[in-house]
Formats: structure tokens, sequence, C-alpha cells
């Protein structure tokens, strides 16, 4: 099969890269924003056309979270405008969507673990213009599903592991959030269970559309950056602060953890603990360095 990568060269887009090898079968060719412009309806048909692709994983985004409060057509063009290009090509070729979207269109007011059909409302605009996305993605007709994640970090590209890790060197002490509560994962697991999923031959829209991933158990990112300077030996000293002390241009939900059973019961995926995948993490970093 052949498929399309989009956003190859963002932190999931990265590491699916890093690991196709292993799934000669798959023909994965990814692309990013200068070779193909998903805001593009013209190009993005051209291309699914002209290279026979049957599934498209759209890791393409605009992620910057707090920028978006201030850019807000941007963030609506690539992250809504452009699933809509993407669903159109697959309506032309008959392709297959993995979409990916994101635990900010939950509001932080739960208190227990959020299913995929728990209630929506983004409190910015990033988490509005994906919530869009998901919207044509679910009204389409098409085969395709939508994985939401939280909290990304990779070896590639920058994230709060790799901010930790600079300023934990830099200072002696700093001040971490430690009232918003979620789940950190590791893009690795999530573009190996992508994988999977694709494997699985299990078709793409059987039980709904919508499903949950991160790794498995809760931290604020208080524990976040405490873990990584306890696992990367880093003598920091991390002090809890609330998110009202770090005022941000787009609010965040204070709790945003994910149930994930539907994935894992749909297609057989077992999820690894935050704290070891983030020992894996920080062992790639280490070598790449
Ligand atoms: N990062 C997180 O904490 C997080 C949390 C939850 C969900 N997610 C979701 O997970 C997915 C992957 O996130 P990520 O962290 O891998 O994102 P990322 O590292 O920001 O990568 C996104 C990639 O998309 C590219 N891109 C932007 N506009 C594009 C366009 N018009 N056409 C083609 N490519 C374009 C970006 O290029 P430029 O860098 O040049 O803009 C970048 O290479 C996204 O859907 C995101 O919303 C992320």
């Amino acid at each position: 099969m052949n498929i399309l990568v989009t956003g190859g060269n963002g932190q999931l887009g990265s590491e699916l890269k890093h690991i196709a090898f292993q799934y000669p079968q798959l023909n994965c060719m990814f692309t990013d924003v200068e070779e193909l412009d998903i805001t593009n309806q013209d190009d993005i048909i051209s291309y699914v056309e002209e290279h026979n692709v049957g599934l498209i994983i759209n890791c393409a985004a605009y992620t910057a979270v707090d920028k978006a409060e201030s850019d807000i057509e941007r963030a609506r063009i690539i992250n809504a405008t452009a699933v809509k290009n993407l669903i159109k090509a697959c309506e032309l070729s008959s392709a297959k969507l993995i979409h990916i979207s994101t635990d900010y269109v939950f509001n932080g007011e739960a208190f227990c673990p959020l299913k995929e059909s728990d209630q929506v409302i983004p409190l910015g605009v990033y988490g509005l213009t994906k919530l869009e996305g998901e919207q044509y993605v679910v009204s389409s007709n098409e085969e395709g599903i939508i994985i939401r994640t939280s909290w990304l970090y990779s070896s590639f590209g920058n994230n709060f592991v790799k901010t930790m890790m600079r300023l934990g060197v830099e200072r002696e002490s700093l001040g971490v959030i430690f009232d918003q509560v979620g789940t950190p994962t590791y893009a690795a697991d999530l573009a190996g269970a992508i994988m999977s999923i694709i494997n699985s031959n299990e078709k793409l829209d059987k039980k709904g559309k919508v499903y949950h991933y991160s790794n498995e158990g809760v931290a604020s990112w208080y524990d976040f950056a405490l873990a990584i300077f306890e696992l990367s030996g880093i003598k920091c000293i991390v002090n809890p602060i609330e998110a009202s002390e770090y005022p941000t241009p787009a609010k965040r939900p204070y709790y945003s953890v994910l149930n994930k059973k539907k994935i894992k019961n749909d297609f057989n995926i077992s999820i690894p603990y935050w704290r070891d995948s983030l020992r894996s993490c920080l062992y790639e970093i280490e070598k790449s360095n």
C-alpha cells in the first residue's frame, strides 16, 4: 500500500519515518510543507492521484498553541480547512485517512479519564480549529479515523522534554505547573500504534471514528519535569506552581487524561507507562547528542 504521511518533519512524522523500514510491505511517502502544502487542494489531489495513495496519515498541523490565539486564520486553514482538502483527495481516490487530533478539544473540567464520546469544549483557538478538522472527518463518508493524543514529545523536534533539559542545566531551580494534569505521550509509541493499526487490516471506521491514545498513567507538568531530571541525572530543583502563576495567551485544560480502552480493544494495542517511555526517549536523545 502507498501511504502519504503529511507533516513528515514534525515529531510524529519523524518517528513514523524512523520506524517505516520495519514495514517493507508499506510504501510510506513522507512530505512536509515544502514538498506538499496541505492547504493547497489541487496539489493534494494531484499528489494522491499520481502516487496512487491508499492511505493518508495526517501529521501536519499548526501546533503553536499560544501563537494560534493571535493567528486564528492560519491555524484554521491548516488545522481545519486543509483537512477538507485531504478528505476530498481521499474521496476522489478511494483512499483512507488517519487524522491526528488533540486532548485540547476538552475544557479540562472532567474528573475521570476522558472517553471519545465525552463532550468537547475547546478553551483556545488551537483546540477549536483542531475540533473543526475532526468534524470534517466525522461527517465525511470516507473510511478513516481520528486519533486524539496528548502532551506529545520525541527525540525529534522541540518539546517540553528538551526545554526542561536545556533549562535544567542553565538554572538551579525552576517553577513548573502542578495543577494541569494529563499524560505525556512518546511520539515513537504513537507511531508504533499507528503502524499496528494499519497492519491489523481492521476497517478504519468499524466502531466510530474517534480514538484516544496517550501513554499509560497520569502526571502533572511538575511530575513530568521531576521525572525528566531524575531519569537524565540533571540536578535542578523543581518548585510546583499554579497555572495562574505562569500566564499564557492560550488557556489549557486542567485535566485532560484520556481513556484509551477503545483503541486498545479495537486494535489489540498495548501501551507503555509514561515513565518507561520517557526513559526510552531520553536514551534516544542521549544517543543523538
Ligand atoms: N505536540 C503536542 O504536544 C501535541 C499534543 C496533542 C496532539 N498533537 C497533534 O499531533 C499531531 C502531530 O503533532 P507534532 O507534535 O508532531 O507536530 P509538529 O512537530 O508541530 O509537526 C507538524 C508538522 O506539520 C508541518 N506543517 C505545518 N503546516 C503545514 C502545511 N500547510 N502543509 C504541510 N505540512 C505542514 C509543520 O511544518 P512547520 O514546522 O514548518 O510549520 C511540521 O513539520 C498534530 O496533529 C498535533 O495537533 C500534538
